[in-house]
């Protein structure tokens, strides 16, 4: 197995997207919990379902609190903002996890409705991506759900395997090596 790589800092993005628009893509900070429940508040039923596999109404102050703090060892979390006046708003995220001593880690990604086929979840998990291979991680695997055409067809852009999860037929594992064979 191959070593994980110390951690490098993330230079912020300013990333295009598909209709002339700019979004700004950086880590999450602990400052982003306001952000990150007016973008939830944001989402969709669907959209939330898809996320959380749940019908969620709030997000729970546990959940905030583990999303704006990412173990530097195991966890790496993208927002990505757009201006909004004179203020910015959090129109997309990405994260993945890894269990301790673990060499997979487990990605989300979630763009906010009226920003989707923008190319931005593209982005998100692209450089999600790199920064796992970049760290050392072997494997990153997700579960979809079954119905979630959309990410399993960006899954499959990037080369994600996608096969039916063995406990529950509603949902599909994604799975893609991160690192070259041989
Ligand atoms: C799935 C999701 C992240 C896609 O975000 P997005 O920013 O719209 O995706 P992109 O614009 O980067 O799309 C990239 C490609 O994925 C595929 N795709 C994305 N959404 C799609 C949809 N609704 N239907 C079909 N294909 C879709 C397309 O191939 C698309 O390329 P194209 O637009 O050139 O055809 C977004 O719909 C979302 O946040 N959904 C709710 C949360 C969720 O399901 N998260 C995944 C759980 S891990």
């Amino acid at each position: 197995m191959q070593e994980k790589s110390e951690a490098t800092s993330f230079l912020p993005l300013n990333v295009p997207l598909r209709d002339g628009r700019h979004v700004l893509v950086r880590e999450i900070t602990e400052d982003d919990k306001a952000g990150l429940l007016a973008a939830f508040d944001r989402l969709s039923a669907d959209a939330r379902y898809a996320r959380f596999m749940a019908a969620m109404q709030q997000l729970p102050e546990a959940m905030l609190e583990q999303a704006t703090h990412p173990s530097a060892e195991r966890e790496f979390a993208l927002v990505a903002l757009a201006a909004e006046g004179k203020a910015s708003a959090i129109v997309g995220g990405a994260r993945y996890a890894a269990a301790p001593g673990s060499d997979t880690c487990e990605f989300a990604v979630t763009v906010a409705d009226d920003w989707h086929r923008l190319g931005l979840a593209s982005r998100l998990l692209g450089t999600l991506i790199d920064i796992a291979r970049s760290r050392g991680y072997q494997c990153m695997e997700g579960y979809v759900l079954s119905s979630n055409t959309g990410m399993r067809r960006l899954a499959r852009h990037f080369g994600f395997a996608d096969v039916a999860c063995p406990d529950d037929a509603t949902l599909r594992v994604v799975t893609l090596a991160l690192q070259a064979c041989g």
